[in-house]
C-alpha cells in the first residue's frame, strides 16, 4: 500500500469519529470499518461523509439548544414543505427579511462597568399586566400547520414563562381556547374582513373573552408577493387541494384573508349572518377610530414603519404601536424596523406604547430595541421553529434562552431594570 493511501486511510478513520457524523446519526464503528476497507466499502464511506457534510447540525432535545438558531433545521425537518415556505416567505427576493436582521447590526452596545449587577429585574408591565420579560409572541396565522398543538403549545408556553401572547385572526385556536391555554389574557390581532358587521364580531368576540387590546394589522392592505412561498411549495409532493377547500392562493392572487378556507380558523369559521355592511374602499385612519368607538379594549395599530403615522394613530385613539413590517412579508425593499424605531420614538413622545419585532434573534436584538425606545420587544419565527421542533417545550425553550440572552446583556451593560435601558447604552456605527 502506497504511504500516501495509509495516510488518507488514517485521516478517514480520524474524520469518522467527528461529532459531525454522530449529529447526522452516522455510525462512527461503521464508518470506521468502510473507510479502512476494500475499494468498494471505501466510496460507501466517502458517500457517508458527503451526507454528513450536507446535513446541518441536528439538536435531539431542547435542551440542547444553545441558542434559538438551533431549533430552525429541526423545525425545517419536521414541518412541511408547504407550510415552511409560508413561514420563511418574504416578499420578492425577501429583502427585506435580511434588512431586518442587518439592522440590528447597525448599532453597537455602550456597556458600563462597575454596577452592582448582582440583581437584574427584566419583568414590565403592559396594561396593568406584569410579564417576566418585554418579550411578546407575535400574532403567527395557521400556527398548526408547524404542529399538532398550535397556538395552544404556545399559550401553555406564555403562561410557563409568563409572557404576553397575541393571537392572530387566522389563528388555528379560538381565542377562548387559547385564553383557557394561557391561564389568562391574550391581545387580539384584527384583520378587518370586507363587511364591517362582520368584523365588529370579531372585535366583540375577542373583547367578551376576556381580550385587554385589540392590534390591527395594517401592512397588508395591498397585498404581497410570497415568492418563496410559493418556490417552496413545489417542493411539496403533497396537493394543497386535498387538505385546503380550493387549495391556497395561487401566483398572482394576492391581498388578505380571501374566506377561502376558514374551516381551521375559528375565528373566521364561526361568523354569524348578519345584514351584509360592505366597505366601500380599504380601510384609512378613519376605521382605527371606528374601530376604538365599538370597543372598550385598547387599540393598538400593527405595521407603522413612519414618523408620519405613528402620529396620526395617536391621533385617532390608538393606545399603541407594532413597529413592524411583518417579518419582512408585506412590502420588499424596507429599512429594518429597528431603523424605523427612533423617528417613531422621537414621534410618539411617551403618548402611546411602542413595541418593536422583525428579525429578534438574540438578548443583544432585544436590548437595542429596548435602548432605542420600545416597550416591549416582538419575536415571530424564532417561537415557530421551537414550536414545530419540539412542541411546547421548544416553544419555552426559546422564550427561556432569549431571556437567558437579555438579562445577561443586561447584566454586562450595568443595567439592573429595563427601564434603565437607555438610549446611551446603545450607539449608531458609523
Ligand atoms: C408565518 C407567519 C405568519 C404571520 N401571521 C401574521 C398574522 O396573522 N397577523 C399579523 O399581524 N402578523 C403576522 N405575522 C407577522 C408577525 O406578527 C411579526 O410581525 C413577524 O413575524 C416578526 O418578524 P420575525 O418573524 O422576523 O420575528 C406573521 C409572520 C409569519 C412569519
Amino acid at each position: 500500500m502506497a504511504i500516501d493511501d495509509v495516510s488518507r486511510r488514517k485521516f478517514l478513520a480520524f474524520l469518522a469519529g467527528s461529532p459531525l457524523f454522530i449529529a447526522a446519526g452516522i455510525d462512527h464503528a461503521s464508518l470506521a470499518r468502510l473507510v479502512s476497507g476494500s475499494s468498494s466499502d471505501r466510496s460507501k464511506g466517502f458517500d457517508l461523509i458527503d451526507q454528513a457534510a450536507k446535513q446541518p447540525h441536528l439538536i435531539r432535545a431542547a435542551n440542547q439548544a444553545l441558542d434559538v438558531f438551533d431549533f430552525e433545521p429541526v423545525a425545517k425537518h419536521n414541518i412541511p414543505a408547504a407550510h415552511w415556505g409560508y413561514l420563511i416567505t418574504g416578499t420578492d427576493d425577501d429583502a427585506t427579511i435580511t434588512a431586518n436582521r442587518d439592522g440590528f447590526a447597525k448599532w453597537a452596545l455602550r456597556p458600563r462597568r462597575l454596577v452592582d449587577v448582582s440583581h437584574v429585574d427584566a419583568s414590565v408591565e403592559l396594561l396593568g399586566t406584569t410579564y417576566s420579560t418585554p418579550i411578546v409572541l407575535c400574532p403567527l396565522g395557521s400556527q398548526k400547520a408547524f404542529h399538532a398543538e398550535g397556538e395552544l403549545a404556545v399559550a401553555r408556553a406564555a403562561k410557563a414563562r409568563n409572557h404576553l401572547q397575541v393571537l392572530s385572526t387566522v389563528a388555528t385556536t379560538s381565542i377562548e381556547d387559547a385564553i383557557a391555554a394561557r391561564g389568562g389574557p391574550v391581545w387580539f390581532q384584527l384583520y378587518h374582513l370586507p363587511d364591517w358587521n362582520q368584523t365588529k364580531q370579531l372585535i366583540k368576540r375577542a373583547e367578551s373573552a376576556g381580550a385587554p387590546a385589540i392590534v390591527f394589522t395594517v401592512d397588508l392592505i395591498g397585498g404581497s408577493n410570497r415568492l418563496t412561498m410559493f418556490r417552496e411549495r413545489l417542493a411539496d409532493a403533497r396537493q394543497c387541494a386535498d387538505c385546503h377547500i380550493g387549495g391556497q392562493p395561487m401566483p398572482g392572487v394576492t391581498g388578505r384573508v380571501d374566506g377561502r378556507d376558514n374551516r381551521r380558523k375559528p375565528a373566521l369559521s364561526r361568523l354569524v349572518p348578519t345584514p351584509a355592511m360592505p366597505e366601500v374602499g380599504t380601510p384609512t385612519w378613519d376605521y382605527v377610530k371606528r374601530i376604538r368607538d365599538t370597543t372598550t379594549m385598547k387599540v393598538f395599530v400593527k405595521g407603522l414603519v413612519t414618523a408620519e403615522d405613528a402620529e396620526l394613530a395617536i391621533e385617532h385613539g390608538a393606545s399603541g404601536i407594532f413597529v413592524s413590517n411583518h417579518g419582512g412579508r408585506a412590502d420588499n425593499t424596507l429599512r429594518s424596523t429597528v431603523e424605523c424605531l427612533p423617528e417613531i420614538v422621537k414621534a410618539v413622545r411617551g403618548r402611546a406604547i411602542i413595541e418593536l419585532d422583525g428579525g429578534v434573534r438574540r438578548g443583544t436584538d432585544i436590548f437595542k430595541g429596548l435602548a432605542l425606545g420600545a416597550n416591549a420587544v416582538g419575536v415571530g419565527r424564532p417561537y415557530i421553529w421551537g414550536l414545530g421542533a419540539f412542541g411546547q417545550e421548544g416553544a419555552e425553550a426559546v422564550l427561556a434562552i432569549l431571556r437567558k440572552e437579555l438579562e445577561m446583556v443586561m447584566r454586562q451593560a450595568g443595567t439592573t431594570s429595563i427601564s434603565r435601558i437607555t438610549p446611551e447604552y446603545v450607539v449608531a456605527r458609523t
